[in-house]
């Protein structure tokens, strides 16, 4: 059978770790699996094993400067751009400590702060560096930001002893890189539509209604759809956010906008994810110029309720597939519950707001994600990008292949 790596530009980096040797094995995998290679090595890698080593196993060349070009192209670019996958074997506690803190002082990090490919690293330090708490830290914070670490094995150390902090064979190596690159298309040939951020309501012509929805959870929706291969059309409320490239992007400010372009491409679809804070309610009329504090004392804002663009969804659902979300303050379970019905979901994305770290604006959220089975499973607190890993999960798994 044919490995998915096959015709897959991987971008190897290679650090300063006695584990380097191993890189050499890496490459030859890599390349028996039908993929190209293209080694890049720090300074302190070199040490180990020898630039050559590499270029003639992977016949590339070995990138090793920031400052070299290629075509008149910077390196780390033309790297970051071409790269299908980064895979980073041996990692270093220094290089994972740059990557998660956004230190880009070398080729590698360079490229890696540049790409938008999915990034593995394969640990190897001595045990005592890598039971270190801010080494942990380190690996914490490149997990949630969705890279992929392959954890360090027990076993004899450079120094002799045996421990924790040996780097996996690159056997496994390879065949960790080729289960993401695997897992990642697993939406590929799909049209997913994604909502996000909120509506926004005029009531004059400086004032309107609208939520603190940033759009956060629906941005990392529509990217990690795009990253497992589906293609995505991300129809957004007023945000202060990048749309992924990859998607067809429409920007609307108010539901009745929102409606129109969900209901203009939806017989196209596969599915929908809802994560729009859609305004329930519009004022029945917008003031044409300003409304003046000395024209009254009081002011009474007549409003009328906005269409249920999800519900509207739901009567007309065919085979597509449906994510809502709802925001509630008490019991989410049932509410969840609920909606799910009223709407005709096949799941539904439930956030207590009162949480802390969860619902409108932030970077985490807490989420109980309920399905059509009624079944629920509840998410701690954890980065919108896994949250969206988690939710197209699910999607996966309830959706006919
Ligand atoms: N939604 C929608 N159109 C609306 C309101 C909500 O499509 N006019 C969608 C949201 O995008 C979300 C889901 O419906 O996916 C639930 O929204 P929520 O406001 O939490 O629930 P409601 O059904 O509006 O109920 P309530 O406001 O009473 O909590």
């Amino acid at each position: 059978m044919s490995s998915v790596l096959k015709d897959r530009n991987i971008v190897l980096g290679v650090t300063g770790s006695i584990a380097a040797y191993k890189a050499a094995e890496i490459v030859r995998l890599l390349r028996k699996r039908g993929a190209s290679v293209y080694p890049l090595m720090t300074q302190a890698a070199t040490h180990f094993v020898h630039p050559l080593t590499l270029a003639s196993l992977a016949a590339q060349e070995v990138a090793l400067d920031l400052f070299e070009t290629k075509q008149g192209r910077m390196r780390h670019l033309s790297l970051a751009e071409l790269a299908d996958l980064v895979l980073i074997a041996p990692a270093t506690a220094n290089v994972m400590g740059k990557i998660a803190h956004g230190i880009a002082d070398d080729l590698l990090t360079t490229a890696v702060m540049a790409t938008r490919a999915p990034v593995v690293l394969a640990p190897a330090m001595d045990e005592a560096m890598y039971e270190n708490p801010v080494v942990q830290a380190n690996m914490r914070e490149l997990k949630s930001r969705g890279m992929h670490i392959i954890d360090p094995v027990k076993g004899q150390l450079a120094s002799g002893e045996v421990g924790k902090g040996r780097m996996v064979e690159p056997q496994k190596i390879v065949d960790y890189a080729e289960g993401v690159l695997q897992s990642r298309q697993d939406f590929a040939g799909k049209l997913f539509m994604v909502t996000a951020g909120p509506t926004r309501e005029a009531l004059d012509k400086v004032r309107f209604i609208s939520s603190y929805s940033s759009g956060k959870m629906g941005y990392a929706l529509a990217e990690e759809g795009i990253d497992r291969g589906s293609r995505i059309i991300l129809i957004s409320g007023p945000s202060s956010l990048l749309p992924p490239p990859q998607a067809e992007f429409y920007s609307v400010e108010t539901a009745l906008e929102m409606k129109k372009r969900v209901m203009e491409r939806f017989s196209e679809v596969d599915g929908v994810l809802m994560a729009a804070a859609v305004s329930d309610f519009r004022a029945k009329r917008v003031f044409s110029g300003k409304i003046k504090k000395n024209a009254c004392t009081s002011l009474r804002l007549d409003l009328v309720q906005n269409p249920d663009i999800l519900q509207e969804l739901g009567r007309n659902k065919g085979d597509k597939f449906l994510v809502g979300f709802c925001a509630e303050t008490s019991g989410l379970k049932e509410k969840a519950k609920e909606k799910l019905e009223e709407k005709n979901l096949d799941l539904i994305v439930a956030n207590d707001i009162t949480l802390e770290g969860a619902g409108f604006g932030g970077d985490t959220n807490v989420v109980l994600l309920v399905g059509k089975d009624g079944e629920a499973i509840s998410l701690d607190r954890r980065s919108k990008r896994e949250v969206a890993r988690k939710i197209w999960d699910k999607v996966k798994e309830f959706m006919p292949t």
